[in-house]
């Protein structure tokens, strides 16, 4: 196997073992999720990664080689942080803020590795492999705008009300509490 090929394969185990681990997060992310079109987002783009997890093996497939046991470390570090952000915070407004971060961390890493090997396939000539990363860095991008889209039209502002609100009503507790304590003294 040439060189070219080689760091290919190496770049493509990892970008598996990523979307591997990227798929079996997305669920629980789904499933803490109020937002209606964020839960539809995050179905969207399971159904989307079963089929970018094929593809990656169809590109390994391509080069004749086979998946195998790579670990993607930090798509390792990025689910894990999700993971604990999810058991710290409620279901709701925050979380919602939350699980587009973590979404957004992880669709910019496999924007990042697609886009790399996509523009080394289509230097090397390989416009075969290039076609089917591109097609892969495509929808991920397009996954990474719709969480911009969705946090910029809904998500931001209703976690931004609720904190207001809850902040207003905790002063206006405090200001019953004081007036209360300024009468009975
Ligand atoms: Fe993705």
């Amino acid at each position: 196997m040439d060189e070219i090929t080689k760091l290919m394969v190496e770049q493509l185990k990892d970008a598996y073992s990523a979307e591997k681990q990227a798929l079996r997060a997305m669920p629980k992310m789904m499933k803490n999720a109020t937002n209606e079109r964020l839960k539809q987002g995050f179905q969207m783009h399971i159904d989307q990664t079963e089929g970018q997890v094929e593809r990656v093996e169809q590109a390994l497939e391509l080069l004749g080689a086979k998946p195998g046991r790579k670990v993607c470390e930090a798509m390792r570090g990025l689910i894990e942080e999700a993971s604990h952000e999810i058991e710290e915070n409620d279901r709701g407004a925050m979380m919602d803020v939350v699980l587009i971060a973590a979404a957004q961390r992880i669709e910019h890493y496999e924007i990042a590795a697609y886009g790399t090997m996509a523009s080394l396939a289509k230097a090397a000539g390989m416009a075969e492999l290039g076609e089917m990363l591109g097609q892969t860095l495509a929808e991920e991008k397009r996954m990474d705008e719709e969480l911009t889209r969705l946090a910029e039209s809904e998500v931001n502002m209703a976690f931004i009300e609720e904190a207001r609100s809850e902040m207003e009503e905790q002063a206006s507790n405090e200001n019953r509490r004081g007036g209360a304590r300024r009468r009975a003294s």
